[in-house]
């Protein structure tokens, strides 16, 4: 079973990254033979600064790193380090349906925030498919928000089969955890960079507590019983505590009597107990961005070797050789 993922360098891991994805990228390594790379042209869709740009994959990759990723076991790369990925793209796009991609709800999502939309951003999933079918990935672990980009790429396959009369591709299936699907933000909404309500996982440790404790909570007394539901404090205890310690919020909740920044400085040691060594590595693991370099290179190479059968298949069915 081969499993594939990837994240964007637009900015600083946060905690929905690492529970909805990157937690079973490290896990999935231990059993499987696994492919993680940096998905820097996705984040060009987004990111179109160049300076702010520069350094985002070199502070991802070390957040692999640091969180356990293991390039003896798993291979790391940067997605712009693959040419054939961008050529796969191109093939995909001319079976890819426009309609499909113009209903995606992350472009819809977009284009709803005022973003005036570029094609990048239309036909990601395209580039997201080309990402999935290279390595003939069985399994892709994401957040739930990545799903329909999935049926994308299982719809692209279905297209590209049928109109060139063959069986190229492995057809993926995404793999989501129940629990974290969708991790909350600290107003309620998904966690996501573009809402501005992340916790970040690395960098310094004071303005990472004031945003826990700057969590949206209602304003029921500190006597009064609290809600558990809709309530994004407990959501994300929730994510990080054993079940006792949730048992024991849910108490306290009912009974009242607990103020919600009690929780909060809980949910503060959680974060501490959870990332601490891996925000160590990653002050470490900067300190040396010619290593990171090395790690990504090899990498690559590894990356492309694996790539080049399947690829001499589709140019194949293509008529291109
Ligand atoms: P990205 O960079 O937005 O997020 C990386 C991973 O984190 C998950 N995630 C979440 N999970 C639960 N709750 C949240 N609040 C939350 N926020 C983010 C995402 O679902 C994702 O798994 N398009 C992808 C990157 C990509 C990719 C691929 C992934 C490019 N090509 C091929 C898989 C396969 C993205 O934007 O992820």
């Amino acid at each position: 079973m081969r499993v594939l993922s990837g994240v964007q360098p637009s900015g600083i891991l946060h905690i929905g990254n690492y529970f909805g994805a990157i937690r079973q990228f490290v896990e999935l390594q231990r059993t499987h033979e696994c492919f993680y790379f940096l998905a820097d042209l996705h984040a060009l869709t987004t990111v179109q600064n160049a300076s702010q740009f520069r350094g985002l994959s070199r502070d991802l990759a070390a957040g692999f790193l640091a969180f356990g990723l293991d390039p003896s076991k798993s291979v790391l790369y940067r997605q712009s380090d693959i040419p054939e990925v961008t050529e796969l793209y191109w093939y995909l796009s001319t079976v890819a349906s426009m309609g499909l991609l113009q209903r995606c709800h992350s472009f819809k999502d977009k284009v709803a925030q005022g973003v005036v939309p570029n094609h990048g951003l239309l036909s990601y999933p395209v580039l997201m498919a080309a990402d999935i079918l290279i390595v003939n990935s069985n399994l892709v672990p994401v957040g739930k928000d990545q799903k329909q980009h999935l049926e994308v790429t299982r719809d692209v396959v279905s297209s590209f089969h049928t109109t060139y009369d063959c069986e190229v591709f492995t057809l993926p299936e995404p793999l989501i955890l129940d629990d974290v699907a969708v991790v909350p933000g600290i107003d309620g909404r998904k966690m996501s960079k573009s809402y501005g309500n992340t916790i970040d996982i690395f960098g310094p440790e004071k303005p990472i507590r004031k945003r826990i404790m700057s969590l949206v909570t209602d304003s029921t007394p500190v006597e009064e019983p609290k809600p558990t539901e809709d309530n994004a404090l407990y959501q994300l205890l929730k994510v990080f505590a054993p079940k006792s310690e949730t048992e024991w919020v849910e108490h306290a909740f009912r009974e009242g009597g607990t103020g919600y920044g009690t929780i909060k400085k809980r949910l503060f040691e959680y974060f501490i107990e959870t990332f601490g060594e891996a925000r160590t590595r990653y002050d470490e693991l900067q300190k040396d961005p010619a290593e990171i370099e090395r790690v990504l290179a090899s990498g690559a190479e590894k990356a492309r070797r694996t790539v080049g059968p399947l690829m001499d298949s589709v140019r194949s069915a293509v008529g291109m050789r």
